[in-house]
């Protein structure tokens, strides 16, 4: 597994439109996996704690499923090799947690695990027969099913009405989605009396919350008309929907509920004892089941059925990820038993990328906010996981040479994860006899200048600061809900702003007046109105979202963090920031007052601190989970943010860049005094 693959963030190409994904700066990842296998466990767990973090809280992945699962598994594999290592640090919970803290929550009657999975059919047939050779097992027969990408959902009915819906939560407890739930289509706020079977006194139904594609590119179409950003994947779409709480936004979006489980259910014999059947019966109440399902009764034929759910699911009208395989029999489901994570009687199959193939009809540059440029293939439309795809990036003119990629070529396009569309390869038998390789421009395709190449960036860029298109996407990216958040400044929005002259930089934005905006195309006095609001409340924005929006050399989203905590307004900043004091400066006259984070208690409140070497007794990770409990914030690089480092043994770089700034240095005994606090 290659960690560089998590640092690879494309522009997402979904019918045409490039979309402004987040790009990880320097700041914002993880330092190169360190050797030490203690220090790499804590890193993965990091790593994979923040990635669970962006998928399941903010529905806005920035890896595709497949990285994600292998830093999972090289995880895991680290975890079997040092098991002493790995019970010395605190555990990564086994899936990620969707919790909010905007919901009441509640617990689960029976906990949601998640899924085992798989993606290759031999791991795919391993386990089938793994699981038949189990004692009390026996051949059982299987159902698979498509697995629905949405977010996990689970109904309790007590008495046989709905008392409530949650989210997966930590698997535990979840977010209290019930009225999002019941504005879904076809959720019974009642079961029906169904002759012959009697109302269960408690019943848990687990399923999916999902938007259909249709519904998904309905809904972008709209936001593109209004100059919103558009959602990158119906599961983000989805997610995001269910947050805001709205359930007219859930039934106007064309949320859906699936149903594919079950999970407490009293008494106990009040659902039949086979999976197909209980679904059977969950639609006799009216409850939303899968439209189709397989059956096998050997590890063959579970092969084949998987299979054929590949083939079925360009068709489905629903996003899917894979297929999911179950044990039928309850009894035997019971003798399985389950992992602390995930139930033994199943097994979630992913399938690899959708490919097909297109015509490359330009290569055409794109320009950065720093300038950058990076080449896009834009190629003959593809249908591609349920989306029309013109366009994807090439990552930078390295990458472009390499591949040897021409213009007439026949190339592959996939969609990893079903997400980020990419070139993965070129036909070359296909090639015509005229293609000739690509030139890379000398000049900005926007603004004409000559191009410039520093050691330390990646590629040519733009070295013009007043370059319509970085303006274009500073601003953009200072809008974005990544950053500072503006609804309704879409990219149409900002490149009249650019075009027109009425604001070209953050500051203008803040002194945008009603008629400089309805000027503009398609702004009329209401929406005018409309957007002056919305800045004026970006103006109490939090601090880190500003820091981080106004796109300042090396401050990723983490650094702008350590930084809002340590400053705490921009007249802090001005002074502790000399090169920026006048943008911080102009920002304030202009009536930007941004939040500062909440005053953490403890006895390091405050402190930012670089741990270098190692300690005498502490790990990396207990001394680091140590100063956080302590109020204190813990970097990776010693910047003017640093407040302290604390330094062990074998420590070299950032000793130095301490004594360079000035930082406080102490060790393992000084700070264990400071942690017990004064
Ligand atoms: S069965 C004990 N069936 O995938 C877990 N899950 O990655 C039983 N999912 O938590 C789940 N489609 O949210 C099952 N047909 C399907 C599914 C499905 C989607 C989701 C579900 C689960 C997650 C695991």
């Amino acid at each position: 597994m290659k960690l560089s693959r998590c640092l690879l963030v494309l522009g997402v190409a979904v019918a045409g439109a490039l979309l402004p994904v987040r790009t990880l700066s320097a700041a914002d990842t993880v330092s190169p996996i360190p050797s030490d296998p203690a220090a790499r466990i804590a890193v993965l767990r990091a790593e994979i704690a923040a990635h669970d973090e962006r998928y399941f809280r903010a529905a806005a992945p920035v890896i595709d499923d497949a990285a994600y699962d292998a830093l999972r598994r090289d995880l895991a594999a680290l975890e079997t090799a040092h098991p002493d290592l790995a019970a010395r640090v605190p555990p990564l919970a086994p899936f990620g947690d969707d919790r909010t803290g905007a919901a009441p929550t509640h617990r689960h009657p029976t906990p949601l695990l998640s899924l085992e999975k798989s993606y290759d059919y031999d791991a795919l047939r391993a386990f089938c027969v793994r699981t038949a050779a189990a004692p009390g097992v026996g051949e059982p027969a299987w159902v698979i099913e498509p697995k629905f990408d949405g977010l996990a959902v689970n109904l309790v009915y007590v008495g046989g009405r709905l008392e409530r819906a949650l989210t997966r939560g930590d698997g535990t407890v979840g977010d209290d989605i019930t009225a999002a739930v019941r504005a879904l289509p076809g959720v019974p706020a009642d079961l029906p009396a169904v002759p012959g079977i009697a109302l269960p006194a408690q019943l848990e139904v687990r399923g999916e919350i999902y938007v259909p594609w249709a519904d998904f590119v309905r809904v972008n179409a709209d936001r593109e008309t209004a100059g919103a950003a558009r959602f990158v994947h119906p599961r983000q779409l989805a997610v995001g929907t269910v947050r805001q709480r709205d359930p007219a936004e859930v039934a106007r979006r064309g949320l859906r509920l699936v149903c594919f489980g079950v999970g407490t259910v009293a008494p106990a014999d009040a659902l039949p004892g086979s999976l197909r059947l209980r679904l059977a019966q969950l639609a006799a109440w009216g409850l939303p089941v899968p439209p189709r399902s397989w059956t096998a009764a050997t590890a063959d034929e579970v092969a084949d059925a998987v299979a054929a759910v590949g083939r079925a699911r360009r068709d489905f009208p629903f996003p899917t990820d894979g297929a999911v395989i179950k044990v039928d029999d309850l009894a035997r489901q019971r003798a399985l038993g389950s992992s602390e994570s995930a139930p033994r009687w199943a097994l979630a199959f992913k399938f690899p990328p959708d490919r097909v193939a297109t015509v490359l009809l330009a290569i055409t540059v794109q320009v950065g906010r720093t300038g950058a440029l990076t080449p896009v293939a834009e190629f003959a439309p593809v249908k591609l996981g349920g989306a029309t795809v013109t366009r994807a990036t090439l990552h930078n003119r390295e990458d472009l040479a390499r591949r040897d990629l021409r213009i007439g070529d026949t190339v592959w396009v996939e969609k990893a994860g079903d997400v980020i569309p990419a070139v993965a390869g070129v036909d070359f038998s296909k090639r015509p006899g005229h293609a000739v390789p690509f030139v890379f421009p000398r000049a900005c395709p926007e603004c004409r200048t000559a191009t410039e190449e520093r050691a330390a960036d990646a590629g040519p860029r733009c070295p013009n600061d007043q370059c319509p298109a970085q303006q274009r996407r500073r601003l953009e990216h200072f809008v974005s809900p990544a950053a500072v958040n503006i609804p309704g400044f879409g990219p149409a929005l900002v490149a009249a702003l650019v075009a027109s002259g009425h604001a070209v930089r953050v500051p203008e934005l803040y002194r945008l007046q009603a008629q400089d905006l309805a000027a503009l195309p398609r702004v009329g006095p209401e929406t005018a109105a409309r957007l002056l609001t919305a800045l004026e409340t970006s103006r109490r924005a939090e601090l880190w979202r500003w820091l981080y929006g106004l796109g300042l050399p090396q401050v990723g989203e983490t650094r702008a963090k350590e930084w809002a905590r340590r400053h705490r307004s921009l007249a802090a900043l001005a002074d502790a920031w000399p090169e920026h004091a006048l943008l911080f400066r102009e920002l304030a006259a202009a009536g930007v007052r941004p939040t500062p984070p909440p005053e953490s208690a403890g006895p390091l409140a405050g402190q930012v601190v670089v741990l270098t070497g190692a300690l005498p007794t502490l790990t990396r990770t207990e001394a680091a989970a140590a100063i956080e409990a302590a109020g204190g914030a813990v970097a990776s690089t010693v910047t003017r943010a640093t407040t302290l480092v604390v330094a062990g043994e074998g420590t070299g770089a950032k000793l130095e860049a301490a004594r360079r700034l000035g930082v406080a240095v102490i060790g393992e005994t000084e700070l264990r005094r400071r942690l017990r606090g004064p």
